[in-house]
Formats: C-alpha cells, sequence, structure tokens
C-alpha cells in the first residue's frame, strides 16, 4: 500500500521559536493519521535539532524530520554545506531534491541532482524527488515530455528496489509555487497519472502503483481535500500553508 505524505518545505522562513511552537501544535491537534499516513517538516538545517527532539517527545511514529537539501559529497572542502551523514546524526529521514528554487536560483544540474539521489540512497534516506515545468512549456503543451526527462536524467538509472524503497515525486508546476494559481484538480490528475504510466513503462505497474506522487503548488486549507481525491495524487508537498497551523492542519486532515 502506498503511502499518503504531507510535507511542509518552510524554506527559508520561521525562527527556531516560531518553528518550535508551530510542531508542537501541529502534533499536539492533528488529526487521527492512518497506518500509512506521514507528515514531514522540512525545516532549515539550523532548526533540525530542535525540531528533531519535539517530534521524539511527542512520540508519534508518522511525523518526521525532513531536509531542504545536501551535498552530494559526504565530506570535505565545500564551504557552507551540509552531507548527508551530517543530516542523519540530525534525525532527518527525508531530503527534498530538485525543488525547482535549487535548479532556478542555484543553477542546479539534472545531473548534480543524480548524484544528490545516489548519495542519499547510498546512506538509505528518503528523497521527495521534485519535478514540474515552468508556464512556457505549459502554454505550448509540452509538460509531460519536460516532466518525464527531468525524471528520466536524474532517476530512472536507479533499480527497482532503489526507487521503490526510496523515492517519493513531487509534481510542482513552476507557474503554481507561491503564486496562488493552483494547478486545477484535473492538471493534477492529469499529470500524476502520465508520470504514474511512465513509472510503469520504465519498471512495471507493481512499481508504479507503490510509489507516492504529491502535489506541490499553491496547495492550500481549501484546495487540498480536492487535490488529493485525485486517484493519483497522494499528498502534498506544502509551502506557504505550511507555515501557520491553521492553514497545514487541514491539509493533514485531507490525506485519504
Ligand atoms: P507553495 O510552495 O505551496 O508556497 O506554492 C510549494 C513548494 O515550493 O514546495
Amino acid at each position: 500500500m502506498r503511502k499518503n505524505i504531507v510535507a511542509g518545505n518552510w524554506k527559508m522562513n520561521l525562527s527556531i521559536a516560531e518553528a518550535s511552537n508551530l510542531v508542537e501544535t501541529i502534533i499536539d491537534a492533528a488529526p487521527a493519521l492512518r497506518e500509512n499516513h506521514v507528515v514531514v517538516f522540512c525545516t532549515p538545517f539550523t532548526h533540525l535539532q530542535t525540531i528533531a527532539k519535539i517530534i521524539d517527545s511527542k512520540g508519534h511514529s508518522q511525523f518526521a524530520l525532513g531536509a531542504q537539501n545536501c551535498n552530494d559529497q559526504i565530506a570535505g572542502a565545500f564551504t557552507g554545506e551540509i552531507s548527508v551523514n551530517m543530516l542523519k546524526e540530525m534525525g532527518v529521514t527525508y531530503v527534498i531534491i530538485g525543488h525547482s528554487e535549487r535548479r532556478q536560483l542555484f543553477g542546479e544540474s539534472s545531473d548534480f541532482l543524480k548524484k544528490k539521489v545516489d548519495t542519499l540512497i547510498a546512506a538509505n534516506m528518503q528523497i521527495l524527488f521534485c519535478c514540474g515545468e515552468p508556464l512556457e512549456i505549459r502554454n505550448a503543451g509540452e509538460q509531460n515530455q519536460y516532466v518525464q526527462k527531468q525524471l528520466s536524467d536524474s532517476l530512472f538509472h536507479l533499480d527497482a528496489a532503489q526507487m521503490k524503497n526510496h523515492i517519493t515525486i513531487a509534481y510542482e508546476p513552476i507557474w503554481a509555487i507561491g503564486t496562488g494559481v493552483t494547478a486545477s484538480t484535473q492538471q493534477a490528475q492529469d499529470m500524476h497519472a502520465h508520470i504514474r504510466h511512465v513509472l510503469s513503462e520504465t519498471y512495471d505497474s507493481q512499481l508504479a502503483a507503490d510509489i507516492s506522487i504529491l502535489y506541490g503548488g499553491s496547495c492550500n486549507a481549501q484546495n487540498a481535500e480536492d487535490l488529493f481525491a485525485n486517484e493519483d495524487v497522494d499528498g502534498g508537498l506544502i509551502g506557504g500553508a505550511a507555515l501557520k497551523s491553521e492553514t497545514f492542519l487541514p491539509i493533514i486532515s485531507a490525506m485519504h
């Protein structure tokens, strides 16, 4: 049975005090989660240790700690970077890779992302792998090929066991991120079904059925229920709406 996941991507927001408050409130007020439900807090690096302690103290195994980035190297002269072992030491189990902000603002190439994926898998981590097209590609009707290439360039060298055990895909159309313009439920379902079809062709139908595919891009308390009701939408990667308990809790409740 594939997992339903709601992951909050805080980006470069919240003080440690604000973040601690938020996580305490969310875990205390969260609805009863099913066995296949997971909630991930992807915090800034500086917040990991504090948030890890809060999650531990609550004793709910379905809340997990995530990071927003990781270097592809294990150690060495890489000023300002963070390695997978450092993240593991903090209690991180999920790492976001390939977010469009990293691709666009920090010039991360498919090849670099592929190396990060390999490093994280070797360290037995879970990867939230982001893909998604810019507006001009959507307007040209080329989104399916675009997303397929992103997946094949950075993920499809993996064998089936690596894919199944380590990869969650997050479809995040760039035109929907932080813009307030959400993909329609049909647009989300169509792309998720396409991704599942590509997984089925590249691997097999069982693997395609087992991999969780999250939607991201202006997902909020109002639209999460409709988006998650789609057959192929297994939860969300949430930016702005993950920063407040009033907006994040209804999204957790929308997991089916
Ligand atoms: P948003 O961000 O929910 O604020 O659009 C989503 C993301 O970037 O993961």
